[in-house]
C-alpha cells in the first residue's frame, strides 16, 4: 500500500512512554471531587439509589475507577497486544507495508505501558485511599469474544481477533475524551486517561488504514462473516458490564433487593442501543467507507443492533 501515512514520526517525542511522567495518585482533597464521572456510572441516578449519602457514592465511583483501570490492562493485554505483535512480526495473515509493520511495534510498546500504568495506579490508589480494589471483575468482553470467536470457523478466529481489536482502536471512547476535562476528578487521574487518550489518537488514524488494508484483502465470503461479526464486537466492547456495576454495589454494602431494583430501573437505557451508537459512530462510518455495509447480510445485522441510529 503506498498511501501508508505514519502518525507516529513524533513518536520518540510525543508518546506517553517517552515524553510523560509517573502518574502518582492522591486522596480526594475536596468533598465536592469524584473519581469518576457518575453520569458514566449511570446506575447511580437509579431512584433505588437515590438516598446513599455522598461518602458512599465517592467510594462507589472509586471502585468504578479501578474497574475502568482493570478493563484498560486487560483489554490491553489480552486483546490488544497480542494482535499488534502478529502484526509487528508479518504474521496477521496479510502483507503490509514495512512501515505499517515497523508502527506496529510503536503500538505494541504503547500498549504494555497503558497496561502497566493502569495497573500500577489501582495499587497506588489503594495504598493512597485506604480502600483496596477487592470488587473488580473481569472485564464481560473477554467473554464475550470468547463465545464469538468458539461460533465462527477455526480458520476465520484470527480475523475476529483483528476486527475486535481494530473497534477497540478506531472507538472514540467517552472516557477518554471526557475523563482529561472533567475538574471534579483529581489531576493525576485526569492526567493517567489523557496519557493514554494521546496515544490512542495515533493508534486510530494506523488502524483506519489497518481497516482499508484488511478489507480489500478478504474474499467475498469473509467480508460477509466479518461484516456480520462487527456490531457484536462493538457490543463486546461498549456494553455496560453488568456484573461488575453488581459487585461494586455489592461492595459498597448496598443491600441487594436495591441492587436489583437499580440494575432493572437502569438496565432498559442501556438497551436502547443508541448509546453505543454515539460511541461507535466513528468506526461505523470507517467499516462503511470500506464498503462493508455493501453486503446487505451486514446492513441488516448493523440495523437490528442499532448502530446506524447515531
Ligand atoms: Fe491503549
Ligand atoms: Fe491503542
Amino acid at each position: 500500500m503506498d498511501r501508508y501515512r505514519s502518525s507516529f514520526q513524533q513518536w520518540e517525542t510525543r508518546s506517553s512512554v517517552r515524553s510523560r511522567p509517573r502518574r502518582h495518585p492522591a486522596p480526594l482533597t475536596a468533598t465536592e471531587q469524584l473519581y469518576f464521572p457518575p453520569e458514566l456510572f449511570p446506575v447511580l441516578s437509579a431512584p433505588a439509589l437515590a438516598d446513599l449519602d455522598h461518602g458512599v457514592r465517592q467510594e462507589i465511583l472509586l471502585h468504578a475507577l479501578y474497574q475502568y483501570l482493570h478493563f484498560t490492562t486487560v483489554l490491553e493485554q489480552h486483546a490488544v497486544l497480542p494482535i499488534t505483535s502478529s502484526i509487528a512480526l508479518g504474521r496477521a495473515g496479510l502483507i503490509l507495508p514495512e512501515a505499517m509493520r515497523a508502527d506496529a511495534y510503536k503500538i505494541t510498546t504503547d500498549e504494555a505501558w497503558h497496561a502497566q500504568f493502569a495497573y500500577d495506579f489501582i495499587a497506588e490508589l489503594g495504598e493512597a485511599t485506604g480502600v483496596p480494589s477487592d470488587a473488580l471483575v473481569e472485564p464481560r468482553f473477554v467473554n464475550d469474544l470468547a463465545r464469538i470467536r468458539a461460533e465462527v470457523d477455526p480458520d476465520l478466529r484470527q480475523l475476529a481477533d483483528l476486527l475486535f481489536t481494530t473497534v477497540s482502536e478506531t472507538l472514540v471512547s467517552q472516557l477518554l475524551m471526557d475523563i482529561p476535562r472533567d475538574e471534579r476528578i483529581p489531576e493525576p487521574v485526569r492526567n493517567v486517561v489523557a496519557d493514554h487518550a494521546m496515544d490512542e489518537g495515533r493508534h486510530q488514524t494506523y488502524f483506519r488504514q489497518f481497516l482499508r488494508e484488511l478489507w480489500t484483502r478478504l474474499t467475498p465470503a469473509e467480508r460477509r462473516v466479518a461484516g456480520a461479526l462487527v456490531p457484536r464486537l462493538v457490543e463486546a466492547f461498549l456494553a455496560p458490564d453488568l456484573r461488575s456495576v453488581e459487585t461494586i454495589l455489592h461492595r459498597a454494602a448496598v443491600p441487594p433487593s436495591r441492587i436489583a431494583a437499580a440494575l432493572d430501573e437502569s438496565f432498559p437505557a442501556f438497551r436502547s442501543g443508541t448509546p453505543l451508537a454515539t460511541e461507535a459512530r466513528v468506526t461505523v462510518r470507517l467499516f462503511t467507507e470500506v464498503g462493508a455495509l455493501d453486503d446487505p447480510g451486514t446492513q441488516a445485522a448493523f440495523t437490528a443492533s442499532g448502530l446506524l441510529t447515531a
